[in-house]
């Protein structure tokens, strides 16, 4: 089997996490889970980015060290991160010794290779971005994102050599058509390298807080640069080279859209300099927006929204885990914006899973129960439902496997809706016990159990409630997916249980 090295951003510990970090973490945790599933050896990471000028102003404005304050704000990521079962293998802090380890060793290699030099940089800055822009960039003086005022920065710096890359990046592009997806995101990416690339200033001596530079003790790295490297700390850089060869040539970064030049220029431009491929693929995804407004922690400390109002625990514990989760994945097409509401939540809750899922279970379960005696018969090899699944089976796999959550769910549910048509159609609920019932039931548990395997890495509590009710012991990723999703295997002749509707619906207010 293969092997997949997933990453998210690492977030930074300005502020708590909302529903936006949420987005990005719960679209890696459901391709983890299927790699897992498909039995690929997999590791998922992510974490927090403590260092800058943006953190260190947090921690102030809070009267905190800046050490307890990435202590107790990136806790609050895991906790996030636990309320809604993300499987995370390693979660990074920035501020471990591990990558300081390997930032120096990484860069002290870009430095060997000749690629770092000492210079004097003048610019207009945004520390919420910790980025420089051009004057043509600004918008009226203030940063095109984040509508505020930048600041004029004079420094003498380190600088790293990135006009020096150009070609090669441009070669890279051309060599691997799909390093960066989707398509219009790698074209905003080359195009951006295409249009001339200037170098850039990669430490500071106007703070303190970040990694050390370890030819000069004056500086420290600009927290960009540090937190880029944290892909390559996780899998062993400096340390473990083993590690590093096992899992970079299969490593995928999911990003927000705001950060591609980061991660389609800078980042690949310094692994060629320090002597390693690029990353093997950047997915980019596109931002949740409020009244069509990205949301930001930025604009939450300055109380143009609420953002305490839609923290990630907040909505499981209105909504539940997996129906947040199902959401996250099924509403927006990745890649592309999306509108966030909590109408929008009740709406799909109602429809796709109340409706749709839950009622097929209840049904199925219920008429199980009262015409063969709460054990569920087996199904026909020459179901009519057959087709259907199996064409739900190879549209979701190659969906999960193309990155695209919401079209795998679509092809799931195109066999939940076939299911509940066929119970429709031959209506057991008002058939005499029999060999008839036996076999339309039989079809229908199939088909339920071929359901909660490939919803399993969207909802995974609630796909392995499905598999107890229908009698099957173990959970649905036990086996590799190429072994259990095929059609035929429900065994028959074990117990069935009802229980308590999977999904209650909720009552809209409006
Ligand atoms: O940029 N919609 O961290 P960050 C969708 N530390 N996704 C959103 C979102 C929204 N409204 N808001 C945030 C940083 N995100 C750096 C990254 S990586 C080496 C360093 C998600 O806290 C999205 O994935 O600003 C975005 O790229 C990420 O959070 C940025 O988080
Ligand atoms: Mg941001």
């Amino acid at each position: 089997m293969g092997r997949f090295y997933i990453t998210t951003p690492i977030y930074y510990v300005n502020d708590a996490p909302h529903v936006g970090h949420a987005y990005c973490t719960v679209n890696a945790d459901a391709m983890a889970r299927w790699h897992r599933l498909i039995g690929d050896e997999t590791k998922f990471l992510t974490g927090t980015d403590e260092h800058g000028q943006k953190v260190a102003d947090a921690a102030a404005k809070h009267d905190m060290s800046a050490r307890d304050w990435t202590d107790r704000t990136s806790a609050r990521f895991q906790e996030a991160w636990d309320a809604l079962d993300i499987s995370y293998d390693d979660f990074i802090r920035t501020t471990e010794p591990r990558h300081y380890e390997s930032v120096q060793k990484f860069l002290t290699a870009i430095y060997e290779n000749g690629y770092i030099y000492k210079d004097v940089y003048k610019g207009l800055y945004c520390v919420s971005c910790e980025d420089y822009f051009t004057p043509e960039a600004s918008v009226g003086g203030n940063c095109p994102i984040h509508g505020r005022p930048l600041i004029e920065m004079e420094e003498e710096n380190w600088f790293f050599r990135l006009s020096a890359f150009e070609d090669r990046l441009l070669e890279h592009y051309a060599e691997h058509p799909s390093f960066v997806t989707p398509e219009t995101k790698r074209n905003e990416a080359y195009s951006f390298i295409k249009g001339g690339l200037r170098d850039i200033s990669i430490t500071r001596t106007s703070i303190a807080w970040g990694v050390p530079v370890p030819w000069d003790e004056n500086h420290v790295f600009y927290v960009w640069y540090d937190a880029l490297i944290n892909y390559l700390t996780a899998i062993g850089y400096g340390r473990d080279d083993d590690e590093v060869a096992k899992w970079w040539p299969n490593s995928h970064h999911l990003i927000g859209k705001e950060i591609i030049r980061f991660h389609c220029v800078w980042w690949p431009a310094m692994c060629m300099a320090a002597g390693l491929e690029p990353v093997s693929h950047v997915q980019v995804h596109g931002w949740l927006l409020i009244g069509g407004q990205k949301l930001s922690k930025t604009m939450a400390a300055e109380g143009e929204l609420r953002l305490s109002d839609i923290a990630p625990v907040m909505l499981t514990n209105l909504f539940g885990v997996d129906p947040i989760r199902y959401y996250l994945l099924r509403e927006t097409s990745l890649g592309n914006d999306g509108e966030f509401s909590l109408e929008g939540i009740t709406q799909r809750y109602n429809t796709d899973l109340a409706n749709n899922l839950g009622n097929l279970v209840a049904r199925v379960t219920a008429v199980v129960n009262s015409k063969c005696a709460g054990a569920g018969p087996a199904p026909r090899p020459d179901s009519a439902l057959r087709a259907d699944a199996e064409r739900a089976i190879h549209e979701t796999a190659e969906a999960w496997s193309d990155f695209a959550p919401q079209r795998a769910l679509e092809a799931t549910w195109g066999l939940i809706g076939a299911t509940n048509a066929y119970l429709e159609l031959h209506a057991p609920w008002k058939m005499e016990p029999g060999p008839e019932v036996d076999a339309v039931l039989g079809d229908a548990l199939e088909a339920i159990r071929l359901v909660a395997i490939l919803t399993t890495p969207a909802m995974p509590r609630v796909c392995e409630e499905i598999w107890r009710r229908i009698g099957l012991g173990g959970s649905p990723c036990e086996s590799t997916f190429d072994q259990s999703a095929t059609w035929g295997q429900y065994p028959g002749g074990v117990t069935v249980h009802r229980g308590d509707p999977l999904f209650p619906r909720i009552k809209s207010d409006a």
